[in-house]
């Protein structure tokens, strides 16, 4: 994250409270801040943390105890500066999620079997039909790659390919739009096996100049941190490789605050999306990947605090 003056920070919490007969515990991705109360204004410090206020003005209208405790929480990351509010949301989001309802496979069958439709009645339908167009039929073609019996190799050139459509320079700008043409996103191949010249390391795709570089050499441990599953677990033994597609959130959420994480989000699809159409017109097998250990991808990767991964993508089958 930036630096900025400790006075300015407009401090949010970065996580939801748990209040407790002590005080509050606020849980982050690695450890649990304890903070006892002992003169009944820790709620009202902490309520004072929404985002408009800076850390003078808390200091100002709750004492100088209240700064020094917004010093230490802002020390521990359980208070961010308000333009990292999309850690809220990113944690709670996240993989393991911190709080969750288990729903049975029965459960999951009727979601996938139940759609939309608005609550207000409606006319007769008018159906819509495509005129016939090359990405239409790739995008009618495309689907998730499955572990077949044969395997379908990724080849150099169709890495190539598949990154310089899915996040590469066009004639003006890149093959995706970017809120505020940001281009936020960090996409690197995670290699276990020789590919062309690209011997097994994580490599990282240098988008704006459309280059890969080796960032760091050797296998790398990617199987601890992917969520066991029959269709994919073939896919990982395959050995093919992965390309895991992050975020620069604090560059889009500077500007955009936590809207940016939306934005973020949204890019990161657009370039899902040109992968599957790119996959569908060449047969490069693609499947989106979302089962993966947060923390272990982003370590693996060995993303800055305010980097982190967003989705991951087999490339080959
Ligand atoms: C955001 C996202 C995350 C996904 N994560 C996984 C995953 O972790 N494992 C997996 O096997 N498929 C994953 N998929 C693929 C979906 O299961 C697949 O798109 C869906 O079953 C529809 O099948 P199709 O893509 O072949 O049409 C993911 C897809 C999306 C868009």
């Amino acid at each position: 994250m930036r630096p900025i003056p400790l006075d300015e920070i407009r401090p949010v919490l970065a996580t939801d409270p748990r209040w407790t007969s002590d005080g509050v515990e606020l849980e982050l991705e690695h450890t649990v801040v304890k903070v006892d109360e002992d003169d009944g204004r820790l709620r009202a410090v902490l309520d004072a943390c929404d985002g408009w206020r800076n850390v003078a003005e808390i200091r100002e209208q709750h004492g100088a105890e209240a700064g020094d405790l917004l010093v230490e929480l802002l020390d521990t990351g359980a208070l961010v500066d308000v333009e990292g509010l999309w850690r809220r949301f990113h944690r709670l989001s996240g993989n393991p999620p911190p709080v969750t309802r288990v729903i049975s496979d029965e459960e999951v069958d009727a979601l996938v079997a139940e759609t939309f439709v608005p609550p207000s009645s409606m006319g007769d339908p008018i159906e819509v039909h495509a005129a016939p167009s090359a990405l239409g039929r790739a995008a009618h073609r495309r689907s998730s790659a499955l572990p077949l019996p044969e395997p379908r190799p990724l080849r150099w050139e169709q890495l190539q390919t598949l990154l310089r459509v899915a996040y590469g320079r066009g004639e003006r700008w890149f093959s995706v739009p970017s809120g505020g043409a940001l281009y936020p996103l960090v996409l690197h191949v995670i290699l276990r096996k020789t590919l062309g010249p690209l011997e097994p390391g994580i490599w990282w795709y240098d988008h704006w100049r459309g280059a890969l570089r080796l960032q760091s050499p050797g296998r790398p441990e990617v199987e601890p941190f992917l969520v066991s599953h029959p269709i994919t677990d073939p896919l990982v033994e395959r050995e093919e490789p992965l390309l895991a597609i992050s975020a620069d959130l604090s560059r889009t959420c500077r500007k955009y605050g936590a809207r940016g994480y939306r934005f973020a989000l949204m890019e990161t699809g657009a370039v899902m999306q040109t992968a599957y159409l790119v996959g569908a017109e060449l047969g490069i097998p693609i499947r989106a990947c979302g089962g993966y250990s947060d923390a272990g991808m982003n370590r693996l990767l060995a993303h800055p605090d305010g980097v982190v991964c967003m989705l991951a993508l087999f490339a080959g089958a």
